[in-house]
């Protein structure tokens, strides 16, 4: 068992009730591990200001403040290292993590998808387009996948899934909310799972 608790950064776009729902599990000890840092490329989002209102220090980072893709990824990298993460957990963020932090963190950056990979995964799907994708595709479920992120979209190993029914009268927006019920508790199983196999 290691001696210091598991460091996780979180990186966010948006709402952040992944965020929330893997703070809760951290507070009510079934993780076992600590929220040191909330990076977003939006200042302003509410997955920043829980940070801000939990004591949690947040960094705005975008690849806009940079002349190149290397130096973003550089910034990335010093931020994480400032805050010797171990761990970094990718909760409704909506960018590519640059190649440079992704090979620095071999095997240390989860992600969760809002569908069953390998299906509905890739470059342009994210957030309410893979709903889109998977209703016009007349699946009869969908669900959510917890992986790892290597330099391809979405094509890490698979950690965890969890399917739910896509149901008749359903829109995007209607499937959006029973996937996303469904990733809240999915996320903190997946990370129970994943940590146990670090810290042992
Ligand atoms: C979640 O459904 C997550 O799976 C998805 O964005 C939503 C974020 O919600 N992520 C992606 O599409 C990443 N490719 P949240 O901000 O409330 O956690």
């Amino acid at each position: 068992m290691s001696i210091h608790k598991t460091r996780l950064a979180i990186f966010c776009s948006g709402t952040g009730s992944n965020f929330q729902a893997i703070f809760h599990a951290l507070k009510n000890k079934q993780l076992n591990a600590e929220i040191v840092l909330c990076l977003s490329n939006r200042a302003q989002c509410l997955a920043m200001d829980f940070a801000r209102l939990n004591g949690i220090e947040t960094v705005h980072l975008t690849e806009k403040q940079f002349d190149s893709l290397d130096d973003f990824a550089a910034a990335m990298l010093e931020c994480i290292r400032k805050q010797s993460i171990d761990i970094i957990v990718l909760a409704g963020y909506m960018r590519k993590v640059p190649d440079d932090v992704v090979a620095a963190f071999k095997d240390r950056i989860i992600n969760i998808h809002p569908a069953l990979l390998p299906k509905f995964g890739g470059e342009g799907m994210y957030g309410i387009h893979v709903h889109s994708a998977v209703l016009r595709a007349g699946e009869t479920e969908s669900g959510a996948t917890v992986h790892l992120v290597n330099e391809e979209y979405d094509k890490g190993k698979i950690l965890m899934q969890r399917k739910v029914a896509v149901l008749p009268d359903d829109t995007p927006e209607i499937l959006a909310a029973r996937v996303l019920e469904c990733e809240h508790t999915l996320f903190p199983d997946a990370l129970e799972k994943f940590l146990a196999g670090h810290q042992s």
